[in-house]
């Protein structure tokens, strides 16, 4: 792989509201042409982040480069990044393509570059037939588009997105993923995405930067903070998981032998255990198996609790007093299903657990 350019260098940025640290040392790079996810629960600083990228706040301590040049002495409107709010905030008296030329008006694009560019972005995101409408006169999507072209038009180094899909109702927004992707892939431009929802997290970005309590929980590609999460809020708060306690009986490089409350020996990866001391084996609900299913370590258990949401079945399943959440696909078989009551053999292989110290 070639190497590439850092669009953006955070550097041990952190961010005081009074006396509440909303940021606490967060330091990133963001690459050239990368779909990058701040992703985190509501509160843990994500918009506080983007508003300093954008120049509407200042970090309290720390450093900011785009393209290897320090910005926090330049204001919003010198610096070649652009914000899509959740809100859109289109202009609500211009029209559509008014919308789009607006901005490069005032960074002082001649007519004729202006009119070629506000055409070359309503074509880019299908809206070409609305150009002469009001925004009140869209819908929600096209909104969503507008606000796009509108972000796009002047060629920022950098678009950021807060939250831009939530105001979508759910078919549009899976729809507008895709949309989103591609305009990047085509662009070319570098996007910071901000989100709370893991699954769009999962699915958009080259990387994902969890954030937590103002910190950054664990930095990686959306398979990496998926199998392999750094603590337990990156495992709990991505996807779904079991948490076991255990004792760690074994500490061996990046695998630890640890035993469940159930006596049983487990021999996987972990992160930040030490020998002697409690952790969390993390399982998945799709990594174990059920019945015909249930190989590797097996449990016995009886099902407490079924829920059916039409692809999957979600089962709680108490081992020993431990309740394990199980989910299993509703594949060929038209769905058979256990019922509730039923006692059941559960199985994982070990190396699909994960041992987590933190
Ligand atoms: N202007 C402000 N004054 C005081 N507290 C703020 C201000 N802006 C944000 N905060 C606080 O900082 C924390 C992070 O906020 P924010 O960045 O908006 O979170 P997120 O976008 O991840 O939901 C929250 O606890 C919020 O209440
Ligand atoms: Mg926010």
């Amino acid at each position: 792989m070639t190497p590439r350019g850092k669009a953006i260098e955070v550097k041990e940025v952190s961010k005081d509201f009074g006396t509440f640290r909303a940021l606490e040392s967060v330091s990133f790079e963001i690459f050239d042409n990368e779909f990058f996810t701040l992703l985190g629960p509501s509160g843990c600083g994500k918009t506080t982040l983007l508003r300093m990228l954008a120049g509407f706040d200042t970090p309290t301590t720390g450093s900011i480069h785009l393209h290897g040049r320090p910005i926090l002495d330049l204001p919003p409107h010198k610096r070649r990044v652009n914000t899509v709010f959740q809100s859109y905030a289109l202009f609500p008296h211009l029209s559509v393509e008014q919308n789009i030329a607006f901005g490069l008006e005032n960074l002082g694009w001649a007519k004729d570059r202006r009119l070629a560019r506000t055409a070359a972005m309503l074509d880019m995101v299908h809206m070409t037939q609305f150009a002469r409408r009001r925004p009140d006169q869209l819908s929600g999507g096209q909104r969503q588009r507008i606000a796009l072209a509108r972000a796009l038009a002047p060629e920022p180094e950098v678009l950021l997105l807060d939250e831009p899909l939530s105001a979508l109702d759910l078919k549009l927004r899976q729809a507008m993923r895709d949309e989103l992707r591609q305009l990047q892939r085509r662009t070319g431009i570098t996007f910071v995405f901000v989100t709370h929802d893991q699954e769009e997290a999962l699915d958009m970005s080259d990387r994902i930067c969890v954030l937590g309590q103002g910190r950054i929980q664990h930095l990686g590609t959306p398979n990496e903070i998926y199998e392999d999460p750094e603590n337990r809020f990156v495992a709990d708060f991505i996807g779904e998981t079991n948490f076991l306690a255990v004792e760690v009986l074994e500490v061996t490089g990046d695998r630890a032998r640890v035993r469940t409350p159930m006596g049983l020996e487990v021999t996987t990866f972990q992160k930040g255990a030490i020998a002697g001391q409690k952790a969390m084996l993390s399982l998945r609900p799709e990594k174990i198996g059920m019945e015909d299913q249930a190989t590797g370590e097996v449990m016995r258990g009886r099902i407490t609790n079924r829920n059916y949401m039409g692809g999957y079945t979600h089962y709680t399943v108490d081992v020993a007093g431990t309740e394990f959440r199980v989910s299993k696909r509703n594949a060929v078989t038209h769905g058979q299903s256990f019922e509730p009551g039923r006692e059941v053999t559960l199985g994982f292989r070990q190396d699909s657990a994960r041992v987590l110290g933190r």
